[in-house]
């Protein structure tokens, strides 16, 4: 059984290949290498055992990516991970995200119509919720949509509604939108693992490399918010969870299991932590003494959100099983590895 996995070079997309393969699935990843190394196949061949076939090419532009559908006639579903990523780039270069995260989607629906290809599997996120209101925390995937705060934001959600109309006019085709909260941590073989370009702007890579001696300090962004220490909640997920749940949604698809053909979960783990609570584990688990300082708040941040996982862990019978120990302790064993070996 033949699965695409766009963007599979990728952080998340690595490590749901491992998981696919060591589920018995034949992958074939697509990736342009826009934000990612092709080295990564070697250490996904050395994980798993098997190289996945490979192609790098821009899923945005339509003549190359119906001329591969054209060629590949056994793919039974589509797990589509490509897409820019950054918040603050998409502010700056707009365009830029709508065009390539939009078109990349557009082409595949389009072809999964053209050569029946009929089970998607989306990259969404928690990012559709905005700052939920009070009751509607932790948040379940029936809280409103808020305007998006990004145009990053908005292709998801824009995405999700083209999504939704084309299963509404295109008969056979299904697909689940997962709604990501805030993956972090590595493979157990810490051969795979996040590898941000440039300065990180996301936590979980600022401190490893903080603690690594690659930045010098992690400026905690506010201390002020109405949480237990007043720094912001979220709820961080295992990277080895959320690729398991990618697993499962694929499987829910072929094994015709779905109540409806376009579905939505969440995947969180249904706790939130602060980033004094992110930094306390790190500190615990790799006994060192990590340099921050406390600044100001960063533009743009919400105050906490958490999931409710209850539909997810109901309806696909899966559960994050892995604390923040286990995904500080990862992402510091991925950091170091990654140094000693590059
Ligand atoms: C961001 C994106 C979100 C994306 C997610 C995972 C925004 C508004 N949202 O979420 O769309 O899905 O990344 O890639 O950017 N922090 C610090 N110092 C740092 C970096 C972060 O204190 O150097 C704090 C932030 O203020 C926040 C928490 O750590 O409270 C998590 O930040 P981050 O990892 O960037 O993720 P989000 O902002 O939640």
């Amino acid at each position: 059984m033949k699965i695409l996995v766009t963007g599979g070079t990728g952080y998340i997309g690595s490590h749901t290949v491992v998981e696919l393969q060591q589920k018995g699935f034949e992958v074939i990843i697509v990736d342009a290498l826009f934000n990612s190394r092709i080295e990564v196949l070697d250490a996904i061949e050395k994980i798993s055992g098997t190289r996945p076939e490979f192609e790098s090419f821009d899923l945005a532009d339509r003549r190359l990516t119906d001329e591969f559908f054209s060629r590949h006639h056994d793919i039974k579903g589509i797990i589509h991970f490509a897409a820019h990523k950054a918040v603050g780039e998409s502010v700056e270069q707009p365009i830029k995200y709508y065009r390539n995260n939009l078109d990349s989607l557009m082409n595949i629906l389009e072809s999964m119509t053209k050569y029946n290809i009929p089970n998607l599997v989306f990259s969404s996120s928690c990012t559709v919720y905005g700052q939920p209101d009070a009751e509607h925390l932790p948040v379940s995937e029936k809280a409103p949509i808020k305007k998006a705060e990004s145009p990053y934001g908005n292709t998801k959600q824009i995405a999700e509604e083209i999504i939704s109309e084309s299963i509404n006019a295109y008969k056979g085709l299904n697909a689940i939108a997962l709604r990501y909260f805030n993956p972090v941590g590595a493979h157990d073989s810490a051969m795979i693992g996040e590898l941000p370009l440039g300065v990180p702007n996301n936590l979980m890579p600022y401190i490893t490399q903080t603690a690594y001696g690659i930045r010098e300090c992690l400026k905690v962004f506010g201390s002020d918010y109405p949480t237990h220490d007043g720094t912001p909640i979220r709820d961080y997920i295992h990277i080895m969870d959320l690729a398991k749940a990618h697993v499962v949604a694929i499987e829910r698809m072929i094994n015709a299991k779905m109540k409806k053909s376009f579905e939505i979960f969440n995947l969180g783990t249904g706790t939130g932590y602060s980033v004094l609570d992110v930094i306390k584990s790190f500190e615990k688990v790799s006994g060192l003494k990590l340099n921050y300082e406390i600044v100001g708040r960063r533009a743009g941040d919400i105050e906490m959100v958490w999931a409710d996982p209850t539909f997810s862990n109901d309806e696909l019978g899966w559960k994050a099983e892995r604390c923040l120990d286990d995904m500080t302790s990862s992402a510091w064993k991925w950091e170091q590895t990654y140094r000693k070996n590059s």
